[in-house]
């Protein structure tokens, strides 16, 4: 009798890459291994699935040495949505995996991989979900591996221009990533001690900031620091696009911190006023202790979720502990700032100007 052969799985990093990623594949490498699940991995996000890369064996000598490497050692696309690329030619995908003996995929990714993964299953296909993304808006977990590292990014650029900001007694603005979420801006902001943070989900009023930065002025402080989230917006207005939406791609937001600091500047204050964007440094480099554990649980559990055939899930942290929900579950939930929160409370509370007062955020929505 033919002996039943072992699970062969195809692990992937879709979207953007986040710090913490070779944790997770390192640690989900590991896991399989031990629990005889052969794992393949395809390159370049769905690339190497669709064959314009390729899949390749992945095996414990491949994740030697990864933990502290930024990037993912297998590569990421932001342009290799299956749904846009084959449309409506599943076979094609299907075909490829039965051809490659391939019995589920398992997809590092942020909302749009884990909505991928989602209507994967929805044909057949058999998912497991890692989340990951800088920006921390998926909701089903209590955070996302990638939003540590660059919030500790973001907050030593504040404390950087601190330095120079004073001695050219000038108003900083620092331009961070996020799109709609200001997770990073707000953490980051009060970390670092930012005199104004302006967030997507806080629509502001530049009179506000004007105000601020001239009554510390006033007490002698000729400096201000103002980080704004990239999808911020003045109150009745919209994102900074620099790339317009297009089938499959969100659109590329860009440009908040100058349209903050030509509004400022119309404001006649008794400072320059400069930007710094710090853009995709925020991906880049080490991980921190804090991503590596976490991508490392989150890792190991959707290896042993894959061992035990319990697909259409995504792994999580919840409520301090590594679980798993269904993928249709977790991206319905969508995490984003509450403007009148514990965070924004405490910011408010220390003296930060957020752009609007509390209740505003609501009403000018
Ligand atoms: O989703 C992560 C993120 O870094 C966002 O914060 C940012 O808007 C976007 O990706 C940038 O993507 P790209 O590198 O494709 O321009």
């Amino acid at each position: 009798m033919e002996a039943e052969r072992p699970l062969r799985v195809c692990l992937l990093t879709g979207g953007g890459d986040a710090p913490g990623l070779n944790a997770a594949v390192r640690a989900f490498v590991h896991v399989a291994t031990r629990r005889n699940v052969l794992v393949d991995a395809s390159l370049f996000g769905f690339e190497g699935l669709l064959g314009t890369e390729q899949v390749v064996p992945l095996r414990l000598d491949d994740v030697r040495g990864i933990l502290p490497r930024g990037g993912s050692i297998l590569g990421c696309s932001t342009r290799s949505n299956p749904f846009v690329l084959i449309g409506d030619h599943h076979e094609t995908l299907r075909n490829r995996l039965h051809e490659l003996s391939i019995d589920a995929l398992v997809l590092a990714g942020g909302d749009g991989t884990m909505s991928i993964a989602c209507r994967l299953e929805e044909l057949g296909v058999r998912c497991i979900g890692i989340p990951k993304t800088i920006d921390g808006d998926l909701g089903g977990t209590d955070v996302t591996c990638g939003i540590d590292s660059a919030v500790e990014t973001a907050t030593r650029a504040v404390d950087a221009l601190h330095s120079t900001a004073e001695a050219h007694q000038r108003v900083m603005v620092l331009e961070v990533m996020g799109r709609n979420a200001g997770w990073i801006a707000l953490r980051a902001g009060i970390a670092g001690g930012a005199d104004a943070v302006l967030i997507p989900e806080i629509p502001y009023d530049v009179e506000r900031v004007a105000r601020k930065i001239r009554e510390r002025q006033s007490l002698g402080r000729r400096f201000s620091i103002v980080v704004v989230g990239e999808g911020a917006m003045p109150v009745g207005g919209a994102a900074s696009e620099v790339e317009l939406s297009r089938p499959g791609h969100l659109a590329r937001l860009g440009g908040a911190g100058e349209r903050l600091a030509d509004e400022l500047r119309a404001h006649d204050l008794d400072h320059e006023v400069r930007v710094t964007v710090l853009g995709h440094l925020q991906r880049g480099g080490t991980p921190t202790a804090f991503d590596r554990l976490l991508a490392t649980r989150l890792g190991a559990h959707a290896a042993d979720l894959c061992a035990e055939q319990r697909f259409g899930r995504m792994v999580a942290l919840r409520n301090g502990h590594i679980d798993s929900m269904p993928l249709g579950e977790a991206i319905r939930c969508v995490s984003r700032v509450d403007p009148d929160g514990e965070l924004a409370e405490c910011a408010r509370a220390i003296g930060l100007e957020l752009g609007a007062a509390r209740g505003a955020a609501r009403s000018a929505r």
